[in-house]
């Protein structure tokens, strides 16, 4: 029997090329499932896949809440039939005004953001009051991430405070993304989540102390949401692990998912004694990070990644002369969101064969809002 990713049609499938194997993310979805207890604590978050077909699969699955990082993905989601999408990200300037335009274009779909200045919370006030429109807001929680969110300082309190008093803003609760702690042996990793939300709680506090209304709190990414899974209070926010990757697979053992995207190349030459060089540049498969933490292939051993221009990737290889041009090779993204980021389109595999394509239309900056 092949290898489970090794497609029967191999030459229809035009290289470099992003494979999405549908039966592994159906089975990954059902797996985040599991880990939250219930479709309903889920809000995906769909920056890793961007695939429309991939929200609908979602969707049939129970799952109706859904993150973003931009108002094209959020307008992707909704293309798909979501009806609630948070979009993670602190929108001002043109952006309100392309929130309130979705708001206006999907009147039936829930899009909230992010605040994390009154100076942002007062704009939204002011743009969505004049269309006499509410703007649904989380307040974002720095947690210890420091890359967005109001710090848990003495000035937090007021914060939320004002986002109780403008009256077209509508506060629904904490964003806080933890998303810097991937220590790989879980309980430490529990420790850490645990820490970070001590002052958390303190903050809960205060609101109740100050007469406020509960936050829910809306939490973490794939490395953290085992652990915050354990909390019934805590919704996740998870989104690679419908995907997975090389990445995350090394890092988080105790996590059940399987890989379900990959990245097809062919062997184009083999310039030299010893090295080949596959149609995978640094335009087919994520770059941001060095050379080896790229791409894993499955059906080649003992070889090196060494040099990738725009179209172009030079392995070194040890068993060069059994290796031939056009030879098909699979790999694993390192990192799989920006990966998927570079593909207009995937092929979709079924029973080992490409059945379908599938737009990944959210990678667009814009669609039509
Ligand atoms: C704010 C936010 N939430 C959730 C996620 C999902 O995290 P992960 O990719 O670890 O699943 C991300 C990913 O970058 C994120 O930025």
């Amino acid at each position: 029997m092949s290898p489970w990713y090794k497609l029967q049609n191999e030459e229809q499938a035009d290289s470099p090329s992003l494979l999405i194997y549908k039966e592994r993310v159906a089975s990954n979805i059902q797996k985040m499932i599991d880990i939250a207890g219930n479709a309903e604590r889920l809000y995906p978050h769909v920056k890793t896949n961007k695939m429309p077909e991939v929200v609908k699969m979602m969707l049939a699955a129970g799952i109706s809440k859904f993150k973003c990082a931009t108002i094209a993905e959020a307008e992707m989601a909704a293309m798909a039939g979501a009806k609630y999408v948070v979009v993670a990200h602190q929108l001002m300037g043109p952006k309100v005004k392309r929130l309130l335009a979705f708001r206006q274009q999907y009147p039936d779909v829930f899009v909230g953001s992010l605040i994390d200045s009154a100076s942002v919370a007062k704009e939204h006030n002011d743009v969505f009051g004049a269309s006499g429109l509410v703007s649904d807001v989380f307040l974002d929680v720095n947690n210890g991430m420091d890359r967005s969110g109001h710090a848990l300082d003495g000035d937090i309190l007021a914060l939320y405070q004002l986002l109780y008093q403008l009256p077209n803003i509508s506060c629904h609760g904490l964003h806080i993304y933890d998303g810097h702690l991937r220590t790989p042996d879980f309980e430490s990793r529990r420790h850490e989540v645990e820490d970070g939300f001590v002052d958390v709680q303190h903050f809960l506090e205060a609101i109740a102390e100050a007469g406020l209304p509960r936050p829910i709190l809306v939490a973490g990414g794939t490395p953290t949401f085992t652990v915050h899974a354990l909390n019934a209070e805590i919704y996740c926010s998870p989104g690679t692990c419908v995907l997975w990757d090389w990445g995350y697979g090394d890092k988080l053992p105790e996590q059940p998912f399987e890989y379900a995207a990959l990245v097809l190349t062919r062997v184009i030459s083999k310039p030299k004694a010893g090295f080949i060089t596959v149609d995978m540049g640094h335009k087919a498969v994520a770059a941001e990070n060095p050379i080896d933490k790229r791409i894993r292939f499955l059906n080649l051993e003992n070889y090196e990644l060494v040099g990738q221009s725009e179209e172009h990737g030079v392995i070194r290889v040890e068993n060069w002369k059994t290796i031939n041009v056009g030879d098909v090779l699979y790999g694993v993204p390192f990192h799989v969101c920006p990966t998927v980021n570079l593909y207009d389109e995937a092929y979709v595999v079924e029973n080992q064969s490409v059945v379908d394509t599938w737009q990944v239309l959210g990678r667009k900056r814009r669609i039509t809002v």
